[in-house]
């Protein structure tokens, strides 16, 4: 078993550290951030992550995981620390390495010989090349590996102990090793390369997913002008092995710390190199044109009303995590505020971080509450529980009858039976403005009859 230190713990660092902990190595993570250690030392996680509480007791209990603001601590006798600080976008759209350069400047001073530096932190090309170049110019003898990661929030403790594979970028086969020996007890293909192409891969990855929700958003908008159903689509078409069904949900598009961030840094790194990144360009404006859609809807559903109001459910940018950083629903909330439109929200566990994001909202403390005379209602994360809603009682609730499903989540039919206008992205049958509810577009019995009738 290793001894290993972890430098930052936001939710990568955290989840690798009480992972790499739990799998037997002992683990001690920086974290230099006042309250937030704090919190860590009384054993609080400053984050909602599935299964995270149970792991982090557990390793803390028995002494295999501890948290310090000490670099020393962490770094003098380690076989490996891990580099997970955030990497925030600049002004200019790259990504902003100061924290990463910082933290290998004080792992630099501490580190004996022998010592290998991961950057698990999401890093441009090269990134890792010159952290190397760094620390040979400081006269240490220390090894620069490439190990990035693919955790999702909600899942990310599922993701690191099942992986779908493994990347060690190093420029060294016993660097290389050293942190493969690390997973081990891993089931999980182990992929070795280069620093450049492990580094690359990992926003190549989020940008190829992040381009399958906007192709579907594309595809969704196709659907709207040709009666076509993006639910029926995407299923189609995720039935296709060579495609596979996972990330074609359409609706208000990719959010999170994530996504925008690296398609961006993607995009912008493209140009700065010189090649033209038309794909990554288009990816990212199709989603944002989402947001901007959804918030037109509810603005001329609640403009000109007396005391004009907007219900938003959900402000966390996905279910099942706490997380607001890049969430459409706070976006969306901010232009349709701007418009002079009260706004009442609700979030079932995202509301003490979108205070943090957007003090001035209306935060209700259910979703009837958060409807209570809503001139339109957008539903922008689909958490269980508001599948589940008893929508009868929200239409009574409201003032007006629009709907906006953001995620593709409800049944469009059973609302408008209710009374509601009805709109999603791109599924057919949703209410278009001034309309009564439209025929079935599809009729299933008069499909077969018909088809049988071809047949016979
Ligand atoms: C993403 C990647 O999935 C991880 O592999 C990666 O490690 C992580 O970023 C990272 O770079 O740290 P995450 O940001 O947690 O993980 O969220 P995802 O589950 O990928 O969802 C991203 C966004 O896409 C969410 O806003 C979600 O609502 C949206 N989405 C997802 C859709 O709009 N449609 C879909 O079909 C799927």
């Amino acid at each position: 078993m290793s001894r290993i230190g972890v430098i930052g713990a936001g939710y990568v660092g955290l989840v690798t550290a009480a992972c790499l902990a739990e799998l037997g190595h002992d683990v001690r993570c920086v974290e230099i951030e006042p309250a937030r250690l704090t919190r860590l030392l009384n054993g609080k996680l400053p984050i909602h992550e599935a299964g995270l509480d149970s792991l982090m007791s557990r390793n803390t209990r028995d002494g295999r995981l501890s948290f310090t603001d000490k670099f020393e601590e962490a770094v003098v006798g380690a076989d490996v620390v891990f580099i997970a600080v955030p990497t925030p976008p600049a002004a200019d759209g790259t990504a902003d390495t100061s924290h990463v350069f910082s933290a290998l400047g004080a792992i630099t001073e501490h580190a004996l010989p022998g010592l290998v530096v991961v950057i698990k932190s999401t890093v441009p090309v090269g990134t890792g090349d010159t952290a190397a170049g760094i620390v040979a110019e400081a006269g240490k003898q220390i090894e620069v590996v490439s190990n990035p990661e693919f955790l999702r929030q909600g899942t990310a403790v599922h993701d690191f102990m099942e992986p779908d594979r493994v990347v060690v970028g190093a420029s060294s086969p016993g660097a290389a090793q050293k942190v493969s020996r690390l997973y081990a007890a891993l089931e999980a293909p182990v992929v070795f390369s280069n620093r450049r192409s492990a580094e690359l891969a990992k926003y190549a990855s989020n940008a190829l997913l992040a381009s399958r929700i906007s192709f579907m958003n594309e595809i969704s908008s196709i659907c709207e002008v040709s009666q076509a159903d993006v639910v029926d689509v995407a299923r189609i078409v995720g039935l296709d092995r060579r495609i596979g069904n996972q990330f074609l949900n359409a609706g208000l598009g990719w959010g999170g710390s994530c996504f925008p961030k690296d398609v961006l840094a993607l995009k912008t790194f493209g140009e700065v190199v010189g090649r033209d990144p038309k794909i990554l360009r288009a990816v990212y404006d199709v989603n944002f044109e989402q947001r901007h859609k959804a918030a037109a809807r509810l603005i001329a559903a609640a403009a000109h009303r007396p005391e004009p109001t907007v219900a938003i459910l959900g402000l966390a940018f996905k279910p099942e995590t706490d997380d607001v950083r890049g969430s459409p629903a706070l976006e969306i909330a901010s232009m349709v505020a701007a418009q002079g439109i009260r706004v009442q929200v609700h979030d079932p566990v995202a509301v003490e971080k979108a205070r943090e994001a957007a003090p001035r909202l209306m935060y209700a403390e259910g979703p009837e509450a958060a409807a209570m005379g809503a001139h339109a209602l957008l539903l922008a994360t689909e958490w269980r529980e508001y599948l589940h809603l008893d929508w009868a009682v929200i239409k009574r609730a409201m003032s007006g009858s629009v709907i906006v499903d953001g995620r593709n989540a409800l049944d469009g039919r059973y609302l408008q039976d209710l009374g509601f206008e009805y709109f999603s992205f791109g599924r057919s049958g949703d209410s278009r403005p001034g309309e009564s509810r439209p025929a079935a577009l599809f009729d299933l019995a008069e499909y077969e009859l018909n088809a049988w009738g071809a047949i016979s």
